[in-house]
């Protein structure tokens, strides 16, 4: 089978985790980087065997590359929109990090492009390759759980809490990230809502910066934190079904935490990163009588990765729920509501 050559922009902390994802499916080979940060192009060039040539300190150039026929994009949210943006305009396939972009301006702009020129292009809502949560989108669709009527979905996290002292990153930045964990965890709450039961009808909206200044390690002086690290909404979804949604990046004993509890006329399911291969199910037993609580394994079908969709996008395969572009924007719009609703303490019909 032939393999994808891969042109991979931005080789910080999760360049190094799509690395590992590309290598597990066995259809892709690393050809070209690109990275601001002269160290950060060296070191991944000779790790990977990359040559000179081959190490791009500009992204367009890397996209321009006719040996490169697919590009994996994993750089802070303010180039997100401009890597997009040439990656349509050349035509060339993509695979690019959430949130879809910094600000909801740029993702009109990107759908317009989109819809003149389309091209191949994902979006990394990885959470949607959680075995846990196909499965329950699977349950819903088949109508295990009778109608749905609402859900809980959270992502928490704890590096941000004064127990860490965590210094000012660009993840604090307004400037380069738009929002805190809203944009960041938050866009992955949105994605798995979308991706259970469909489009957001309306919401409001609370965030707020537990730890209003923080140490920029540049200057060595306080840096104010002008973005969120607590964030929830509420939200009304297509049909009826109501959702309440809660993240933080500062809930002290949570590494990784995205769960989401369904609840339905006829039982509830529970799903968790903490637990990925099994679902709780709660239901009403006719033997007994009484309420029963079990555990469902997640089938194998249900254990697929990003980049086996992937390599079916660029063989040209149409997969049901891969994150395309379309839902790259509507994640935006979102969370632009989001932060309207939140400013002007009122819901907001989408
Ligand atoms: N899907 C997920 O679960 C998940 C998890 C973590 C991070 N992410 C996303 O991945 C992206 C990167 O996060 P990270 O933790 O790797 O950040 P990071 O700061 O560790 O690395 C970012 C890298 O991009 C480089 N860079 C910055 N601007 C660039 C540009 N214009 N061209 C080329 N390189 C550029 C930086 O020098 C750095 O090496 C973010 O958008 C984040 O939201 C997604």
């Amino acid at each position: 089978m032939t393999k994808h050559r891969i042109g991979l922009i931005g080789l910080g902390g999760m360049a190094y985790e799509h690395l590992r994802w590309m290598n597990a499916e066995g259809r892709f080979e690393l050809v070209a980087i690109s990275d601001v940060n002269a160290e950060a192009l060296e070191k991944a060039g000779k790790q990977f065997g990359i040559p000179a040539e081959k190490r791009y300190s500009e992204f367009e150039r890397l996209i321009a590359d006719t040996d490169v026929d697919a590009i994996v994009a994993v750089t802070p949210n303010d180039s997100h929109a401009a890597i997009v943006r040439a990656c349509l305009e050349a035509g060339k396939p993509f695979l690019a990090e959430k949130p879809f972009t910094r600000v909801f301006e740029e993702a009109e702009e990107l759908l317009e492009l989109y819809r003149g020129k389309p091209a191949k292009g994902m979006i990394g809502f990885s959470y949607r390759y959680t075995a846990a949560f196909r499965y329950a989108r699977e349950l819903i669709r088949e109508g295990k759980l009778g109608p749905v009527r609402s859900f809980s979905i959270q992502y928490l996290q704890s590096w941000g809490g004064v127990q860490n002292d965590t210094p000012f990153l660009w993840r604090f930045d307004k400037r380069v990230t738009g929002t805190g964990t809203l944009g960041d965890l938050g866009s992955h709450m949105i994605d798995m809502a979308r991706y259970l039961f469909g489009e957001f009808e309306e919401l409001s909206a609370q965030l707020h910066t537990i730890v209003p200044e923080r140490r920029d390690p540049a200057s060595g002086r306080m840096a104010k934190v002008e973005v969120d690290d607590f964030a929830s909404f509420q939200a009304r979804m297509a049909g009826d079904v109501f959702g309440v949604f809660q993240t933080s990046r500062n809930a002290f004993g949570s590494g990784n935490q995205h769960e989401a509890s369904v609840y339905g006329d006829f039982g509830t399911l529970h799903a968790s990163t903490l637990n990925p291969d099994q679902l709780v199910w709660i239901r009403h037993d006719d033997t007994s009588g009484e309420i029963a609580r079990t555990t469902l394994d997640v089938p194998h079908r249900c254990k697929t990765s990003q980049y086996a969709d992937f390599a079916a996008m660029l063989d040209g395969e149409e997969r049901d729920g891969l994150p395309g572009v379309v839902d790259g924007y509507r994640n935006q719009q979102v969370l632009d509501a989001i932060v309207r609703a939140h400013e002007a303490k009122r819901t907001i019909r989408i």
